[in-house]
């Protein structure tokens, strides 16, 4: 549990530096980000580079004992480079170019940019790579920041066609693949096939799709090739990428795969005021000055199975943001609870953005651990606190107490099916992250420890899996299903596309119906405001449907066994309905139904649990190897669930909003990693 924070020395005069290093280490972080935006301090003029800099800087730090974590600086392509080479620049979807001045101004796609990048990344991984104080390499920096993930430059649509010649052979079978028999869309050539925009109207579905895929495998491939080059020139230290929370726009499991860490940037006040579209107005007052108790978490169990079991918080909101809509002060209190919730669900680092508050720039108005005099924030007065206390429950229940187990529920989420949500939603709010985590947050109020996998985990060890929302169901996860021999709860919309994007035949839920004897004859969107009320068998009124109906029809399965109807709708349409060890969710309902229907789930799955959100709506339980946490967001004072007889190696039975408590669990759980 160590922790961090980001630093930027060229910001700063040099005969800062030092006494920054010194407060760094007074405060109790052990490790510093930096370089991930100088590479025109590294590199001013091609091929010249000016090391005097950086390795004053790495060595001010590691005088103070400080470790570093060099990130490569390709996020900020010097101007020199896109003057000789401008095909670095990335075009918008109007074909406008995206121009130097600001940050992620590059093409995935163009060869310069790769040149470029090849040459910086040797240079600076061979000159530091055997740095003893530089312990890890980031790759860049939060890819597709600012909506830079799609390019639409002409090194791009070279790309894309030798993507989509390389999938599928012959235009003819794109053209099968595609469906171009609609509206006659029947492309003559790899050559005439163009980007999926600007068209009168929506271009093909698996036009789009295609093209999401080919940019995910673009930004997959680009990262890569800054992997190996670490890995060749940097042996022995460990390469990750800072992800951004409420972002699906690549495949980050397909990238998990290059890496040996997942880190993520957690800014819970800017993701709930912004970036999360799926919450209410009434929600997003509620924990504006909090975060929602369930964003934060639902990417710590993300990532953590993206990084294969290790997860840091590289950027960790430590006071206000610059870059929300409305940017509220964090509760006091609420930068040591981010803090401890991380660690709470494995986080190995969590690493705050940034030292000092810089008061010229584009984030001028964004916080750090200091203010722009120098004086401690709030923000560093609660990283100090955390520092003590995490020095004190370490001593209390040692190092080993912290192994972070699998969890007992998988939540699977699938990014192609993301995509698929974005292109064709049907309903203008079922697109994103929305419906996952909505289903998370009710396993979470049920005081359930989630992962939150992908389509190829392995779930056997699993006693509950849930698939919010897999639109596609891919070969891959029917095998780790079938291989997994606990209970299955899938929601609407499951298995309703096949890999192309077509309707899954002979109806959705597609492959579902190998457990699940049902077909879908329809599906209803509604817009906000509509509502179905949802019974019970002897037609007492249990909760409400909305958002989303699949209408599904029973069928008899092969072995003969009957679908059975758990509540329908008051048109009397099924709204769940349970076959075996599989539940089908044909409706989304209002959260107190859904808590209802996961516990039911929980409970035939052999788990034991209960509706801590009863009694706080903001109370959340985690629980790290040994160690039980439970975290208060609010609003009100909550009492922890404690078992008798355990002492407290942290906070009270009964906390305020943002309070934490931490105490030995009787039993460790078996099966650590
Ligand atoms: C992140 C980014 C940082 C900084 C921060 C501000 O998205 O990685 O460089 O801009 O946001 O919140």
């Amino acid at each position: 549990m160590r922790l961090g924070v980001c630093y930027y020395p060229e910001q700063w005069p040099r005969e800062r530096w030092a006494d920054d290093a010194r407060a760094m280490r007074e405060l109790g972080l052990s490790t510093v980000r930096i370089a991930e935006f100088a590479w025109s301090r590294m590199e001013p003029a091609e091929g010249q580079f000016d090391w005097q800099w950086l390795d004053e800087a790495i060595n001010t730090l590691a005088a103070e004992g400080l470790k570093v974590i060099l990130g490569t600086p390709t996020a900020a392509p010097p101007q020199w480079l896109v003057e000789a080479h401008p095909d670095v620049l990335p075009l918008d979807a109007q074909g406008r170019v995206k121009p130097f001045g600001a940050r992620r101004h590059y093409c995935f796609s163009s060869p310069s940019m790769w040149t470029a990048t090849q040459r910086i990344v040797t240079a600076m991984a061979q000159r530091y790579g055997q740095h003893p104080a530089v312990i890890a390499w980031q790759t860049d920096n939060e890819y597709g920041c600012h909506d830079t993930t799609l390019s639409y430059s002409p090194a791009a649509l070279a790309a894309f066609r030798r993507w989509l010649a390389q999938r599928y052979g012959t235009i003819e079978a794109l053209n099968e693949a595609w469906g171009t028999a609609f509206w006659g869309v029947q492309f003559l050539s790899f050559e005439h096939v163009g980007f999926p925009v600007g068209q009168p109207t929506s271009a093909l579905p698996t036009h789009a799709l295609d093209f999401r895929r080919f940019t995910s495998d673009e930004v997959v491939r680009y990262n890569r090739m800054q992997v190996d080059l670490l890995r060749q020139h940097a042996p022995g230290r460990p390469v990750l990428h800072n992800f951004m929370g409420l972002f699906g726009e690549f495949d980050h499991h397909e990238m998990g795969r290059d890496l040996d860490i997942a880190a993520w940037d957690s800014y819970p006040l800017g993701h709930i005021d912004t970036a999360a579209t799926f919450v209410t107005e009434a929600e997003r007052q509620q924990w504006a000055r909090t975060g929602h108790p369930d964003i934060s978490a639902f990417h710590h169990d993300l990532y953590r199975g993206i990084g294969h079991g290790r997860m840091w918080v590289m950027e960790q909101q430590a006071g206000p943001v610059n870059w929300a809509d409305w940017n509220a002060l964090p509760l006091p209190g609420m930068v040591r609870a981010w803090t401890w919730e991380a660690f709470a669900h494995g986080a190995e680092l969590v690493s705050y953005f940034r030292w000092r508050q810089l008061p010229y720039g584009q984030e001028q108005m964004h916080s750090g651990l200091h203010r722009p005099d120098g004086q401690r924030d709030v923000g560093g007065e609660e990283a100090a606190v955390v520092r003590r206390e995490i020095d004190q429950v370490l001593q209390a229940a040692g190092p080993e107490a912290l192994e972070t187990a699998q969890a007992q529920v998988a939540l699977v989420l699938d990014y192609p099916s993301l995509w698929m949500g974005q292109i064709q939603p049907q309903g203008k709010d079922m697109a994103g992250f929305g419906v996952a985590i909505r289903y998370y947050s009710a396993l979470r109020q049920l005081g359930l420890n989630v992962d939150v996998v992908g389509p190829e985990t392995d779930l056997s060890a699993y006693a509950l899996v849930v698939v919010p929302q897999a639109l596609h169901v891919s070969e891959r996860l029917v095998e780790r299903l079938e291989a997994h021999r606990g209970v299955i709860v899938a929601g609407p919309r499951t298995g309703s596309k096949t890999e192309r994007l077509t309707i899954s035949e002979p109806l959705p839920p597609g492959p579902l119906r190998r457990w699940m004897p049902v077909r879908v004859r329809a599906v209803e969107s509604m817009r906000p405001g509509r509502r179905y009320a949802v019974q019970t068998g002897d037609g007492h009124t249990c909760g409400q449907a909305s958002q989303w109906r699949d209408l599904v029809e029973l069928e008899t399965s092969a072995e003969g066994m009957e679908v059975q109807v758990r509540e329908r709708c008051e048109d009397g349409w099924p709204a769940r309905v349970t076959h075996g060890r599989v539940d089908l969710h044909a409706m989304l309902v209002d959260d107190r139904l859904l808590l209802t229907w996961l516990q039911d789930a929980a409970q035939r799955a052999g788990l034991h649990s209960m509706a801590i959100s009863a009694q706080a709506p903001g109370l959340r339980l985690r629980r790290r190897g040994a160690l039980q946490f439970a975290i208060n967001h609010g609003p009100g004072d909550a009492t922890v669930p404690l078992p008798s007889g355990v002492a407290l190696l942290l906070g009270n039975a009964t906390l305020p909003p943002g309070g934490v408590a931490a105490w030995l669990a009787p039993h460790a759980p078996h099966g650590t990693r």
